[in-house]
């Protein structure tokens, strides 16, 4: 089957709303590596495994030209630190393979980024590349956007995991797996329990993915995941971004709360919020916010009351592992200060908070 050029027609919104999450956490990340006094990372490595052509047809730009468009807004603090900055590039399609590779051309006199381009199935480069993508002195930003659902399978996921100092993004067609769920050829790449996508609501689906992905990471591993939901007509996709680094994550959350001020989640309604929020509760007379901020605040609550989380970082760490960033866990934890629940004074999560690992770094909560 020939396959369907993406490229012959404007990119959607929901494709603009992917790409923008894209540069905008690619903008947090290059001066985390590029601008240190201290190098730590002489070679940084982006990989763009699905690439296309470059741009669409009126011009917009795709991530290819994303990248290296953000990458030379650094030119002088690289040539400076002698940084070695390779940008890896696939694309399986013959002919979107030509055109990014024309593309690319006008970038090529910049003699400070290594690009590097490939006409292959993703798995085979992938496999290739793996060793640099492992290797301990790189930095590495790997963003997977797929067609469909089965590139990023288990095997693929968990290396994804286990490379040190390696942020990546993919994007998935989530809905595909109620629509195919009972289709071989879909659910042989997958292990996901049919029940757990029927019994969900639609709208749900992406976080069930994602949920499903994250059951994948071993449970003494410590690392961090978020999805991000779009809405294409009738459609979700999705996006899953991992780290190992709770900066990481909190600035990809940072990226997710300017798209969707309301959950920090999704290109849509995707709680059916919109006939909630604002209205006064029945019992407690107090005035509704979006469902998972209500949810998570009560768990958050019951947590450091039965202590549970005992620290600031553990309470920071699981905000952002149920999405949220420390300006909204600060507000809990304020109330639970004015509520004489939390005794010490103020607990509050401060900018630095991500250096505090170490527990004798933290602040202990007394109730
Ligand atoms: C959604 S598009 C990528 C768009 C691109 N990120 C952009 O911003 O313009 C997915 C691309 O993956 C390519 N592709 C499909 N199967 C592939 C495979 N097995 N390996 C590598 N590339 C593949 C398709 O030809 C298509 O150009």
């Amino acid at each position: 089957m020939p396959t369907k050029n993406l490229f012959r027609k404007p990119f959607d919104e929901g494709t603009k709303t992917k790409l923008t999450l894209f540069e905008k956490y690619l903008l947090e990340w290059l001066p985390v590596f590029l601008s240190p006094n201290k190098i730590i990372w002489p070679e940084i490595n982006i990989f763009d495994f699905f690439a296309g052509e470059g741009f669409d047809c009126i011009g917009t730009k795709g991530s290819p030209i994303l990248i290296l468009d953000n990458i030379k807004k650094y030119e002088s603090l690289i040539r400076s630190k002698n940084l070695k900055v390779n940008v890896y590039f696939n694309e399986f399609t013959k002919t979107a393979y030509d055109t990014l590779v024309e593309n690319l051309i006008p970038f090529e006199k910049e003699d400070y980024i290594k690009i590097h381009h490939y006409n292959e199935d993703f798995q085979l480069v992938f496999k290739r590349l793996y060793p640099q993508i492992k290797a301990s002195n790189t930095a590495n930003l790997i963003f997977l956007d797929q067609n469909g659902i089965k590139q990023i399978n288990e095997d693929v996921f968990l290396k994804l995991i286990t490379a040190n100092t390696t942020d990546f993004l993919f994007f998935i067609s989530s809905s595909l797996f109620t629509r195919f769920s009972e289709h071989e050829a879909f659910t042989k790449h997958v292990s996901i329990n049919k029940n757990d996508l029927l019994n969900k609501n639609y709208y749900n689906i992406h976080r069930t993915i994602f949920n499903y992905y994250k059951s994948l990471i071993p449970f003494s591993k410590s690392y961090y995941l978020a999805p991000f939901s779009i809405k294409k007509n009738s459609n979700i996709y999705g996006l899953i971004f991992g780290t190992h680094h709770t900066l990481g994550i909190e600035k990809f959350l940072n990226q997710s709360w300017k798209l969707d001020k309301i959950r920090g989640e999704a290109n849509f309604d995707i709680d059916n919020d919109n006939h909630t929020i604002g209205q006064v509760d029945l019992f407690s007379n107090k005035v509704l916010g979006p469902k998972k901020t209500e949810a998570f605040e009560s768990d958050l609550r019951a947590l450091i009351i039965n202590k549970t989380l005992k620290s600031n970082y553990q309470v920071y760490e699981y905000g952002l592992t149920n999405g949220f960033l420390p300006k909204h866990t600060n507000v809990i934890l304020k109330n639970l200060k004015t509520e004489k629940i939390i005794k010490n004074d103020y607990v509050s999560l401060n900018g630095d908070i991500h250096k505090i690992k170490d527990i004798d770094k933290q602040t202990l909560i007394t109730i």
